[in-house]
């Protein structure tokens, strides 16, 4: 938090200047450099104050902030029933049109909320959004300072220690395809390891953050930005055998699948079934509608994708926005149009499934309760006010609500499409029960005593 202010000063003069020139509230199709993308962000905080906020989450390799815009009608505070989104972008960091994409963005959503548009004001108002444009700020700054149009495919994808960071993730598909013949936990399998999390010294500064983010924000869905294809990926993406192309798919494979598309289908070059391929010799040929899962495309070990699903609840998918990773800045407002609809639908995804509380008997949240769904073994926690979000394809599931020293409570719900459906959970604790049960059991005694007048 330490460099906020020097952002926000630094930024408003920057704005005085440019809203002087009368471009405030447009969008302006350029790339941006490290001080231009903090500009860029402080200008939409000062023209949508209300529903913004700026953050850091940490530092890279080479000192730069990892900056995070957050858009809600309440920011700076998780609203008990209201899920988290995130996009993070450029965490390989010569892929940079996902960066440029995120702060046309925020732009565009700080524009439509001013304007009117029922939409955006519907989804800010209910969602919780946090944008991060570059999660590689050092590998963006190698990547653009090289000179000339044509950009090397490899300079600047790492950190600045060489480390990728697409690969840099604790490595959880191995686990769990463990414990997936042998029994163990379905999800949140760094339960209580942060602290060894922090002294792993393979992770990078970057990662490390990033895994914090993770783990302490709740979380319902992700994306995560790329370039150098077109598709939306989803999990998994390591295979379970280790072999390089293999169909790996997770416990919420429909829901996946269903999310990919959310995207793809908005993006008229994605979802093309015509078109080519990137480049001669690329095989695309586990994609379909513009999706495809991880491990059927090529198998990726340590990516961030499935380490969001495996140790926290929130949905992440890939998404590879265009075939050159660095393209030239005069094709970049052909991107945004490409991608504005997916983008905003996107997040709009957030609110499918099953949501509520899990509260006791006297109303008081149960946070860290279980929330299963028979047949999907992978199963959800509760936020710290007892609020959860299940993201669920349509269906009809028995959802059951669970917690230490309670009684289970299962209950049956039809998922439509969308919205969400509300399904709130009491659970009566065993104390409590126990408790009844001797209540019970002295009333009778009383009644018996009475009767038999010992
Ligand atoms: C409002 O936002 C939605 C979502 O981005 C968009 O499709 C629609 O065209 C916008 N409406 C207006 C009037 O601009
Ligand atoms: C949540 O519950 C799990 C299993 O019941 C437990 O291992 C973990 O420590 C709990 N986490 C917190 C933050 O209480
Ligand atoms: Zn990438």
């Amino acid at each position: 938090m330490k460099s906020f202010l020097s952002v926000v000063l630094f930024g408003a003069a920057a704005v005085a200047l440019v809203s002087s020139a009368g471009t405030e509230g447009e969008i302006s199709f350029e790339y941006h450099r490290y001080d231009e993308l903090r500009k860029a962000l402080v200008s939409v905080w000062l023209q949508c104050p209300s529903i913004t906020r700026i953050y850091t989450i940490g530092e890279s390799f080479e000192g730069r902030e990892l900056l995070v815009l957050e858009m809600s009608d309440n920011p700076g505070t998780h609203e008990p029933g209201e899920p988290e989104f995130k996009y993070i972008a450029n965490m390989h960091g010569n892929e940079a049109v996902g960066r440029e994409l995120i702060i046309y963005l925020a732009q565009y959503l700080c524009n439509q909320y001013q304007q009117g548009n029922e939409t955006i004001i519907d989804l800010i108002d209910n969602t919780r959004i946090h944008l991060m444009p570059s999660m590689n700020p050092d590998g963006f700054e190698k990547a653009a300072s090289q000179p000339g149009e044509i950009k090397d495919w490899f300079v600047g994808r790492s950190n600045a220690q060489g480390v990728d960071l697409n690969r840099n993730f604790p490595d959880l598909d191995r686990i769990i395809y463990v414990n997936e013949r042998q029994g163990g936990a379905n999800n949140h399998l760094l339960q209580n390891m942060k602290k060894a999390v922090d002294e792993n010294t393979k992770l990078a500064p970057e990662t490390k953050s990033v895994i914090h983010w993770i783990m302490d924000i709740p979380f319902v869905l992700s994306a995560n930005l790329h370039g150098g294809d077109v598709v939306a990926n989803y999990p998994y993406d390591e295979t379970r055998t280790g072999s390089t192309h293999e169909y790996s798919a997770s416990p919420d494979d429909v829901m996946f699948k269903s999310l990919a598309k959310a995207y793809s289908i908005y993006n008229p070059v994605m979802s093309d079934p015509r078109r080519p391929p990137c480049r001669k010799n690329d095989d695309d040929s586990s994609f379909k509608d513009g999706i495809t899962n991880g491990g059927a495309w090529y198998s990726v070990p340590g990516g961030m994708q499935d380490f969001n699903y495996l140790s926290s609840n929130c949905f992440e998918i890939t998404l590879e926005l265009s075939c050159d990773k660095f393209p030239s800045e005069d094709t970049l407002k052909n991107y945004w149009e490409q991608n504005r609809n997916s983008l905003v639908n996107y997040i709009e995804q957030v609110h499918r499934g099953v949501k509520g509380f899990v509260r006791d008997l006297q109303g008081n949240p149960i946070s860290n309760a279980t929330i299963a769904v028979e047949g999907i073994d992978h199963d959800l926690t509760t936020a710290k006010d007892g609020d959860y979000w299940r993201l669920l394809a349509p269906g009809n599931y028995k959802v059951a609500a669970s917690a230490p020293g309670y009684l289970t409570v299962i209950k049956k719900v039809a998922v439509p499409f969308t919205p969400a459906t509300r399904v709130d959970f009491e659970l009566e604790s065993l104390v409590e029960r126990k408790e009844e049960e001797r209540e019970e059991l002295m009333d009778w005694w009383k009644m018996m005593s009475e009767t038999l007048n010992f």
